[in-house]
This record gives structure tokens, C-alpha cells and sequence, in this order.
């Protein structure tokens, strides 16, 4: 039984009731170290699938594996308490039948614990989360510019700059929200846009690259710390990591170099009363 003053971690169904509230805040994660600081003032962690190309350096998230997800999402719970966890269904895991999604989810939520997984795709995967929120499983939808689509739409362009091009964008949200899905994130899409799904459709909108009016909003953690070379246009760099962490290597590559690091602060000295012993064959030295 939870202790009295344990942090209870937000569910799926605490997110979906803050439709219209207080925007909520989510942040990809993928790490024990920086999950523990986006815990603190973040609602919603997404290990996403951009790990791959963040992590990795691939050029699209379609080689990211169910294994890595796995890997990274354990890590996360490791380091959060407090958020909902939300892990990313890489590409081929889930679109073959609503059984392999079963499959896939089922794993992912016993091996890493998260609270919800995230899928992509509108209309055409509707029946998927049905199957998947029937069963325990709650889903968040991921609709607009679907990075996992790469190869048939060809390029990471805005959707829905032309009004005519709106209709099966806001069907895609019908559908989703319609289907069980507690949230959808809205990646790259025409404000106008943005703002009217999120007028219509029951659920909170999550945006990317969307609306101010969306629900909540999302970016990568890397791309606003100013860590990622290229970012999209919707990235505002929050922080810029890049030259202070590059600052940091140089410093310490001039001391290594100059032998003033370790200096007697962090090397240690020997108990007054030790006598001189022989390092034994094979025997290391202990982290302590
Ligand atoms: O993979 C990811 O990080 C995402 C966000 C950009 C929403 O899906």
C-alpha cells in the first residue's frame, strides 16, 4: 500500500479530464537523469520514437526498434514519479493487425511500467485503438505530419496550409478521439487548423508545431535545449546547452592535458594509520 505522502503518479484518465484546463505541459525524455528534472514541472513524459534520430543519429524514426523503446522507457520510469509516462509504438510494431498492436503495447507497458502508449496514424488505425483501449491499454494518438509516414509522404512538411486540405485531417481527430484515445498530439498542422480540432474533438489536443490554443503542448527536450543541430520551425529554443556542454569538454580536456585535473580535491589520500599494501593480482581498484 502507498505510503500517505507517496507522489501518485497522473494516469491516462487525469490527463484526458484536463480538456480546456490549464494547458498541459509534456516533454520527451529518454534518459533516468533528465526524466527526473522534466518530472518536476512536466505533466506528460513522451519517450518518443525521436530517439532514434536524437539518440542515434538516424535520418527517421523508422528503424527505431520495440527493444529500444523498451530499454528507454524503463529508463524513465526509473527517473520520474510523478508524471505519466507515455511510450511511442515504433514503426512496424503495431500497424499489421490490431493483434500485433496488442502484442507490441502488452509488451511495452509490462516491461517498462509506463501508463499509456502513443500511436500514429488517424482513421486507418481507429479500429487498432479501440481493440487497444477495450483491453486496458490507453492510447494517445498522433495525427497531422506522421514522421513514421517518411516514406510515402516524402518530406516533414506542414499539413493543412490550404483549406481544402483540412477534411481528412480533422477526420483523422473524429476518428482517434472517437475510438478511446485519452489524448492526440497534433504535429505540424496549419494554426487555423489546430485551433478548430481542438474546438471539436472531446479530448485534449497535445500540439507540435499546432496551435496555443491546443490542450497542451510538446517538444523534444533536446531540440529546445538548443542540443539538436537542425530543428523544425515550431522548436523555440527554451535553453542553449550546446556551446555551455562544448565549453565544459574543452576545459576539462586543457586540465587533463595540463595534468591539473584530478587535482587533491578529487583524488584520495591514505588513512593516516594505513600501512602500504600491494595492489593484489587481478584486483581492481573499488568505485568507493
Ligand atoms: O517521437 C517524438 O518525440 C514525438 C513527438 C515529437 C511528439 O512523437
Amino acid at each position: 500500500m502507498p505510503a500517505p505522502d507517496e507522489i501518485r503518479r497522473l494516469t491516462a484518465p487525469d490527463i484526458r479530464a484536463r480538456k480546456g484546463g490549464v494547458p498541459l505541459v509534456c516533454l520527451t525524455s529518454y534518459h533516468a537523469h533528465t526524466a527526473r528534472l522534466v518530472d518536476a514541472h512536466c505533466d506528460v513524459i513522451l519517450v518518443g520514437d525521436s530517439l532514434g534520430m536524437v539518440m542515434h543519429g538516424l535520418e527517421t524514426t523508422v528503424p527505431v526498434t520495440l527493444d529500444m523503446m523498451i530499454l528507454q522507457g524503463r529508463a524513465v520510469m526509473r527517473g520520474s514519479r510523478r508524471a505519466l509516462v507515455v511510450v511511442d509504438m515504433p514503426f512496424g510494431s503495431y500497424e499489421a493487425s490490431k493483434e500485433q498492436a496488442f502484442a507490441s503495447a502488452a509488451r511495452v507497458m509490462k516491461e517498462t511500467g509506463c501508463g499509456a502508449i502513443k500511436v500514429e496514424g488517424g482513421r486507418r488505425l481507429a479500429e487498432t485503438i479501440a481493440f487497444l483501449v477495450e483491453r486496458g491499454v490507453p492510447v494517445m494518438g498522433h495525427i497531422g505530419l506522421t514522421p513514421q509516414a517518411i516514406n510515402t509522404i516524402g518530406s516533414f512538411r506542414a499539413q493543412g496550409r490550404d483549406e481544402s486540405d483540412w477534411a481528412p485531417i480533422e477526420a483523422d481527430a473524429r476518428a482517434v478521439a472517437g475510438a478511446g484515445a485519452f489524448a492526440v498530439v497534433i504535429e505540424a498542422v496549419a494554426e487555423p487548423l489546430g485551433r478548430r480540432i481542438t474546438a471539436e474533438i472531446a479530448i485534449p489536443t497535445i500540439g507540435i508545431g499546432a496551435s496555443v490554443a491546443c490542450d497542451g503542448q510538446i517538444l523534444v527536450l533536446e531540440d529546445m535545449l538548443g542540443l539538436s543541430p537542425r530543428v523544425p520551425k515550431f522548436v523555440k529554443r527554451f535553453g542553449d546547452l550546446g556551446p555551455s556542454i562544448e565549453q565544459a569538454i574543452k576545459a576539462y580536456a586543457q586540465d587533463v592535458r595540463a595534468r591539473t585535473f584530478p587535482g587533491p580535491d578529487h583524488v584520495y589520500a591514505m588513512r593516516k594509520s594505513a600501512v602500504t599494501e600491494l595492489p593484489q593480482r587481478g584486483k581492481g581498484p573499488s568505485r568507493a
